[in-house]
């Protein structure tokens, strides 16, 4: 990665701002602390100075001698001048001293060492005043303080640069590892741009974020790939079932058009084209609810139903159709069971099953309703003693249009199961298929709500 590119990456900007205001921080510390440590050195010394020119003061200097004695003590015990002295008498005499004679003002003062002609580059920390008729001036070396201070300043610059160093390179191998990481989400999404839907993200051990992420994408594109497949399955399907009835739609209008020309009345030709042509929009306008159910907007009205008492009355409505088609209707249904729902979709949904065993039965038939209530779920099922479908064909009903070989002839969108389907998923519901011996058996089980609000 080169430096310009690590510029652009937010991780990298992060790190080195978190440097930043770390090195800010150890700046302000550092700058604390030394003023702090400083100051308290500063005054320890001058403690010190004050105590060395007490002491000088309490011993019985009546004898100058005696003081001039002591300080030679002291000038002797300090060889590299590391605390300096200076007595004169009244007159202005240097009675001894181991630094220039020059003149220093009473009271505190700072002095550089060249002044004084000590060869040494720290200024000196100076006290002046009259000691019994003389006047002494005494001085410590600043050199321990300007040490410390040199000490810390070098301190602080090593951890700067320390810090600095470490984000800078902490900064560049997060940057680097997570561009490598974004890079394949980029090339991954650039080929489901390009309409690859089987192409997945690649999902580390490590669990991270970009792994909960990638995660999510992948099966984002699992769903995807599904549907998109699901609604190719479809549109192909449409457009093959389709092919029949407008196919039939044609020969009546060709059936019109050689009658018209040989002069032979068409209204029957024409009343044909015109009933196939409204089972196709008949067809479409069931296609396009379905699609409506499957795009989920009707969930947001959901309400609590009582899937019993549903089930029930719409029994009673086919009761009458059954009879007449010769069939019995019954149904087996006590206690209330409520879910979640489209009271007008389930409605349908059931009325689609009833049909179903009412058409697609020979008469005779038995077609029952029970509703079942367990802890969890309600399953409703239809159960007709009739033909039954074939376990092959189970799943292959559900599809939009399809029909059995043996129903081709019958009236009929191909649809009805579709629906059952379409709203069963809207529920979350589970729809299964099974053979009655003889018969089929259709239930729906739904998750279960308790009471009605
Ligand atoms: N109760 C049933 N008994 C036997 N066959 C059935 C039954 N219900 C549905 N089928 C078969 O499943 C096919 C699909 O049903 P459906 O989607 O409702 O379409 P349609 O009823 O319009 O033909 C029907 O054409 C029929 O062949
Ligand atoms: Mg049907």
């Amino acid at each position: 990665m080169r430096p310009a590119d690590l510029w652009r990456h937010s991780s990298f900007r992060l790190a080195l701002g978190v440097t930043l205001a770390v090195l800010g921080a150890l700046i302000l510390a550092g700058a604390v602390g030394y003023t702090m440590l400083h100051r308290q050195l500063a005054d320890r010394q001058d403690a010190r100075l004050r105590e060395i020119f007490t002491t000088f003061q309490q011993s019985d200097a009546a004898d100058q001698q005696d003081l001039i004695e002591a300080i030679a003590a002291r000038i002797k015990a300090s060889p590299d001048r590391s605390s300096v002295y200076l007595l004169r008498d009244a007159d202005g005499n240097v009675l001894i001293s181991n630094i220039n004679d020059i003149a220093i003002p009473a009271g505190w003062s700072t002095v550089e060492a060249a002044t004084l002609d000590v060869p040494t580059d720290y200024p000196y920390r100076m006290f002046a005043g009259n000691l019994h008729g003389d006047y002494l001036v005494v001085g410590l070396s600043n050199a321990d303080l300007d040490d410390l201070a040199e000490i810390i300043l070098t301190g602080f610059g090593w951890a700067a640069a320390a810090v600095l160093v470490a984000a800078i390179a902490a900064g560049s191998w997060i940057a680097y590892r997570l561009q490598h990481r974004l890079n394949d989400v980029t090339e991954t999404l650039a080929r489901v741009a390009s309409g690859d839907l089987s192409t997945r993200l690649h999902v580390s051990k490590r669990g991270d974020d970009l792994d909960v992420i990638s995660g999510e994408i992948n099966q984002t594109l699992a769903r995807l790939g599904a549907l998109v497949e699901a609604m190719r399955q479809v549109s192909a399907d449409i457009a093959h079932e389709l092919r029949t009835p407008l196919n039939r739609l044609r020969i009546h209008i060709e059936g019109a058009a050689r009658n018209a020309e040989r002069g032979v009345p068409v209204g029957d030709d024409l009343a044909a084209a015109i009933e196939q042509s409204a089972a196709i929009d008949q067809t479409f306008s069931a296609l396009l609810r379905i699609a409506q159910i499957e795009a989920g907007a009707r969930r947001e009205k959901f309400a609590p139903v009582d899937l019993a008492a549903l089930l029930a009355s719409v029994a009673e409505v086919y009761a009458d159709v059954a009879e007449d088609a010769g069939h019995s209707l019954r149904s087996y249904i006590t206690e209330a069971a409520w879910v979640m729902g489209d009271r007008e979709l389930l409605t349908q949904a059931f009325a689609n099953l009833i049909e179903n065993a009412i058409r697609h039965c020979p008469s005779g038939t038995q077609i029952s309703c029970a509703v079942h209530a367990s802890g969890t779920a309600v399953t409703a099922s239809v159960i007709d003693t009739g033909p039954g479908i074939p376990a092959a064909e189970h799943d292959l009903v559900l599809r939009r249009l399809y029909r059995l070989e043996k129903s081709r002839t019958t009236t009929g969108t191909g649809l009805g199961l579709s629906l059952v389907k379409a709203v069963a998923d809207l529920h979350g519901a589970e729809i299964a298929m099974s053979a009655a011996n003889p018969g089929l058996r259709v239930e729906l089980t739904f998750p279960r709500i308790h009471g009605a609000s």
